[in-house]
């Protein structure tokens, strides 16, 4: 899925750290997880994973891609429902055929909407947006009545995340829509199994938790991958659709303001986002992570400086283990300018941190 600091296209960059720095261990933690990239890649890696974020969706695609180790039988749904061959897809299938059906997305972010405001907030087309309804609220009827097990809730869950995402009519954050349809939110929604990775045998798990508070929650482990936010801008605030749809409406709905439609309550506010908190953040995580070796992901524009992060792992490694490995990339651009955050350029330098602690 688009997302901000989304590692995907840094797995071989990660790859080629560990092999070039010779890490080697069977567990690991990657407690800033988001899309779930780089903790699935060292799952496939070999290390059982333990993953966590503050976010609901994250949580979702933690599970789906982290924790499930089984393809879903789906046996809850044997009757009633088509089956050709795989069940997932037999699955998807069925749920990329249902009818739209107006519900708490279509009334709140597409322009058909009344829910209550005099907003018309774009964010999907009216078809698309009852199509997530319907999906939604089918996928939240088998768990209710017991059809579903934890990992066949989160791996469609997952999907639907994932395909609302590829039309959604944003430029890849949920802090603004786009005020004409965009070619890619005109396209129907279509969910695609998502690529598990299954027979491992490695007993992975997800959390929803501050990562420091998860810190203390944790046996010694080998490998700390760590990936925090680089600058001012609250994920929550930029993705608080895919957090209503992955938490669902059904008990409580959510309480939407303003022109984007967050909820009231929706701030999940993370220091790592905070000038003048992120390095403090930094130096008690890194002081209280019972592992052997701290990986970190940082970019040359992050808001922790430099010398900090050299200073805590230098005071929390072995003498002699500090390393730093750097490459450049295309940036990733979400939006524009703004009075905050200025582009430097078209590339920005991707950074990696190493300490030996144990
Ligand atoms: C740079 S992104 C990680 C991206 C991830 N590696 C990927 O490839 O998708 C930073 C993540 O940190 C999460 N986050 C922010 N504050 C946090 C906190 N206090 N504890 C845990 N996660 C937090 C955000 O929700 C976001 O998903």
């Amino acid at each position: 899925m688009r997302y901000i600091g989304n590692k995907r296209k840094l797995i071989p960059f990660i790859r080629q750290g560990l092999e070039e720095l010779g890490i080697a261990g069977a567990t690991a933690c990657d407690p800033f997880a988001g899309t779930a990239s780089v903790a699935r890649f060292l799952k496939s890696h070999g290390y059982a994973v333990t993953t966590s974020d503050i976010m609901s969706f994250s949580y979702v695609l933690q599970w789906a891609y982290v924790v499930v180790d089984r393809r879903p039988e789906f046996r809850g749904l044997a009757d009633g429902l088509e089956r050709h061959g795989d069940a997932l897809h037999d699955v998807i299938d069925h749920l990329n055929r249902l009818e739209p059906r107006p519900d708490f997305i279509f009334e709140h972010f597409c322009p058909d909407g009344h829910g209550g405001s005099e907003h018309e907030r774009r964010y999907f087309t009216p078809d698309n947006a009852a199509l997530i309804d319907a999906v939604r609220r089918t996928i939240w009827a088998w768990r209710e009545e017991g059809r579903l097990n934890d990992d066949e809730h989160f791996v469609l869950l997952a999907a639907l995340l994932e395909a609302a995402d590829r039309v959604a009519n944003t430029t890849g954050v949920y802090a603004a829509y786009v005020k004409s349809w965009q070619p890619n939110a005109e396209k129907r929604l279509r969910l695609r199994p998502p690529r598990l990775v299954t027979g491992t045998g490695r007993r992975c798990r997800a959390f929803q938790l501050d990562a420091i508070e998860l810190m203390g929650k944790l046996e010694p482990f080998d490998l700390l991958y760590l990936d925090p936010p680089y600058n001012t801008r609250q994920y929550a605030g930029y993705y608080h659709i895919p957090e209503i749809i992955a938490e669902g409406w059904y008990t409580e709905p959510p309480k939407l303001r303003g022109k984007t439609g967050l909820p009231e309550d929706g701030n999940k506010r993370s220091d790592w986002s905070r000038r003048r908190r992120c390095e403090l953040a930094l130096e008690e995580l890194v002081g209280a992570a019972p592992c052997r070796h701290i990986l970190m992901s940082y970019n040359s524009e992050g808001i922790i400086s430099e010398e900090c992060i050299e200073e805590v792992l230098h005071e929390r490694g072995l003498p002699g283990t500090y390393r730093r490995l750097k490459q450049t990339y295309k940036r990733y651009r979400s939006d524009r300018d703004s009075e905050t955050r200025r582009y430097k350029g078209d590339r920005v330098t991707e950074l990696l941190y190493y300490v030996r602690t144990a």
